[in-house]
Order: structure tokens, then C-alpha cells, then sequence
């Protein structure tokens, strides 16, 4: 039993509202991924459910049992510290060794799961190092065997990849997750990076500002965000001011009228978002039934396999679009932007 329950749960420091009031439920052996930029809460969120931070008010449940306030060792989590947090005096073996020390385990079987601990984090060659004698990336490998090696009911990450080179963090990442389902482990994943969200979780809350502003799955939040904030930072680099006129209809400021695929409860005033690459860019106006508009290329930036575009509408709208990196278009010179209805997706007005 070990499902999270979040109820109207905040944080304040002082005047600092480091989480705005939360609720939210995790699912038993769910892993779900806390998403958004730095300082919007995320590791204060992590430590009230560990037991690291008290809570300002609201209540927190593991099973239906209330954990409030509990001390973190009585709440059988592991939880992988953003700055690691290893015993400096201690081996590599000691440090993970710890938790059961603590919990009385027997000599021979505490020997024999810290080998199996660090050999899931491929350091078995390292267990009589101290911590000073790692690199960042194994340091943050022997929190991630201490916080696995008690069997926790709860999985508590945070940042465990951060500090790891492009192999090793896609790596570790599919270790995590494999280990993570085998064991049907409930775990909560702490990133600011999208596409690691995206690939590692059951679901995302995208946070912004001590406040969440979405909780769904990768697909929902990638393809449907629910606010210009989750839009901007899910990658959608173009936010278009439109009047949306009834089911499917709306237009620019510039009067152009555009067709919009996705259904969606906004009417008057809203943001149409568009990915650049879900836009392109030709000399001649394209068929009548994707929308399109004249524009001017203001500057492009090569990027390998494609070019970036900026380009501005006749209203002075500027939007950024993907284009092919053979015969790119020039600076100053006209074109037609185009992009299918059903690629755009409104948000409501607001702060991005
Ligand atoms: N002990 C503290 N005293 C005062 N303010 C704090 C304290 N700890 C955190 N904060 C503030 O609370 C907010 C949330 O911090 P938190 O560490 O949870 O952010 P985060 O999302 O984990 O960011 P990062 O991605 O940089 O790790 C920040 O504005 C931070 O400055
Ligand atoms: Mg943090």
C-alpha cells in the first residue's frame, strides 16, 4: 500500500510561497515526474513528502496512513538528494550499507544487497571509495543504490540524472524505469528537462511558481497543454494571439482567418500555440486547406539537418519556423508560412 495522497499541502518561508496550496494523488507503483523550472517548488514539494521539509499546512497520506508528521525514518522512502547528500567519511559501501545498519539487518545480508545495490548502478569496482574520490555522476549513482537498497515502499528522485554525460543518463534512465516497474515501486522523478519527463514517466506535474499548472499523461501535456506556461515550456516556441470565433474557426490579428482542429472550450480571446516544426515555409501560397499567410524571413540560424526561421507576419506578429537546410531562404525575402489546422492548439490568454 503505497499510494500518495497530497492534500492542499503548502510551503511557506517567511514571506516566500515556495508551494501555493497542492493536491494531488500518486497512484501505487505510478512513477510520476515533477516538471518545470528552476525554483518552482519541485524539491520542496519532494522533501514534505519525505519528511525533510514540514509542511505549512495540509495533509500528506501513504496508503490511507497519515504521514504528516512523521520523522523521514519512519517513512520507509529512499529518496536521492539533489546534491547527493553522501557520508564524506564513509565508503561507498558504507554509505549505502547505512540504511540497514539502521534498520538491524544481519551482517552477511547487508553484504550481500549492497552488492546488488551497486552493481544496479554498475559501481560494484568502486565500493571502497570515498565519496571525494568520485566524479559527480558516481556520486549521484551511490545515492541512487542507498535510496534502493532499504526496498523502499516509496521512491523519491531528485535530479537523479543530472549530473550524468548523454550515454550514462540514457542509461541510468531506462534502468530506473525497468527497475522501477519490475518492482512496481511508487516513485516520484524530479527533472527541469522535458524530454526526460517525457520519456521516464506514467505522468507529469508540470510546475511553475509553487503552483501546478497541469497533471496528465506525456502525451496530454506534450500535445494538449492546459496553460500558456505548460505550452512555452513543452516546446510550443510560437504563441499567436487569436479571436477563436465558434467550433474550429478563429483570427489572427492581422484579420486572417485560420482553421483549428482541436477541439477546445476557449471562445474570444485566446493563444493559438504552434510548433516551428509543425510550420513550414514555401515561395508560392499552398493549397487552400491548411492555413497560410504571407511573411518577411527576418534572420535565420543553421542548425544541421534544418534551419531556424524568424519571420514576421504583416501585423508585426513574429513566429519561428523549421525549414529545411537546403536552399534556405535570405533575410528580407517574402514567403508563405503554412501550417495544417489540426497542428495548433489553444490556450487561454495568460502569462507564459
Ligand atoms: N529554506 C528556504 N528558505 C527560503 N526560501 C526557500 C528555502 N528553500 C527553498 N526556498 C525557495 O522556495 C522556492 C522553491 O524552491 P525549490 O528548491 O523547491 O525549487 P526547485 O523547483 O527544486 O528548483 P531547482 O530546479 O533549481 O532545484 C524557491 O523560490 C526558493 O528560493
Ligand atoms: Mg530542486
Amino acid at each position: 500500500m503505497s499510494e500518495i495522497v497530497l492534500s492542499d499541502v503548502c510551503k511557506h518561508y517567511g514571506e516566500v510561497v515556495a508551494v501555493q496550496s497542492t493536491s494531488l494523488r500518486i497512484g501505487e507503483g505510478e512513477l510520476v515526474t515533477f516538471l518545470g523550472p528552476s525554483g518552482c517548488g519541485k524539491t520542496t514539494t519532494l522533501r514534505m513528502i519525505g519528511g525533510f521539509v514540514d509542511v505549512t499546512a495540509g495533509r500528506i497520506l501513504v496508503g490511507g496512513t497519515d504521514v504528516t508528521r512523521l520523522p523521514p525514518a519512519k517513512r520507509n522512502m529512499g529518496f536521492v538528494f539533489q546534491n547527493y547528500a553522501l557520508f564524506p567519511h564513509m565508503t561507498v559501501a558504507e554509505n549505502v550499507a547505512f540504511g540497514l545498519e539502521m534498520r538491524k539487518i544481519g551482517k552477511a545480508e547487508i553484504a550481500d544487497r549492497v552488492k546488488t545495490a551497486l552493481s544496479r548502478v554498475r559501481l560494484a569496482h568502486l565500493a571502497d571509495r570515498l565519496p571525494k574520490q568520485l566524479s559527480g555522476g558516481q556520486q549521484q549513482r551511490v545515492a541512487l543504490a542507498r535510496a534502493l537498497v532499504i526496498e523502499p515502499t516509496v521512491l523519491l528522485l531528485d535530479e537523479p540524472l543530472s549530473n550524468l554525460d548523454a550515454k550514462l543518463r540514457q542509461e541510468m534512465k531506462t534502468e530506473i524505469r525497468l527497475l522501477q516497474k519490475s518492482l512496481a515501486l511508487t516513485t516520484i522523478f524530479v527533472t527541469h528537462d522535458q524530454d526526460e519527463a517525457l520519456s521516464v514517466s506514467d505522468r507529469l506535474v508540470v510546475m511553475s511558481a509553487g503552483k501546478v499548472e497541469q497533471i496528465g499523461t506525456p502525451r496530454d501535456v506534450f500535445e494538449r497543454p492546459a496553460s500558456a506556461f505548460v505550452a512555452d515550456f513543452m516546446g510550443f516556441t510560437n504563441l499567436v494571439p487569436v479571436k477563436v470565433e465558434g467550433h474550429g474557426r478563429g483570427q489572427l490579428r492581422n484579420g486572417m482567418a485560420i482553421a483549428i482542429d482541436k477541439e477546445s472550450p476557449i471562445r474570444g480571446e485566446g493563444l493559438l500555440a504552434l510548433r516551428a516544426e509543425h510550420m513550414s515555409l514555401s515561395s508560392k501560397p499552398v493549397s487552400s486547406d491548411v492555413n497560410t499567410t504571407e511573411a518577411t524571413i527576418e534572420a535565420l540560424t543553421y542548425r544541421g539537418s534544418f534551419v531556424d526561421y524568424l519571420v514576421r507576419l504583416d501585423d508585426e506578429t513574429r513566429l519561428q519556423v523549421r525549414g529545411e537546410a537546403q536552399s534556405p531562404f535570405a533575410p528580407g525575402q517574402r514567403t508563405f508560412v503554412a501550417w495544417q489546422p489540426d497542428a495548433g492548439t489553444l490556450v487561454a490568454a495568460g502569462q507564459a
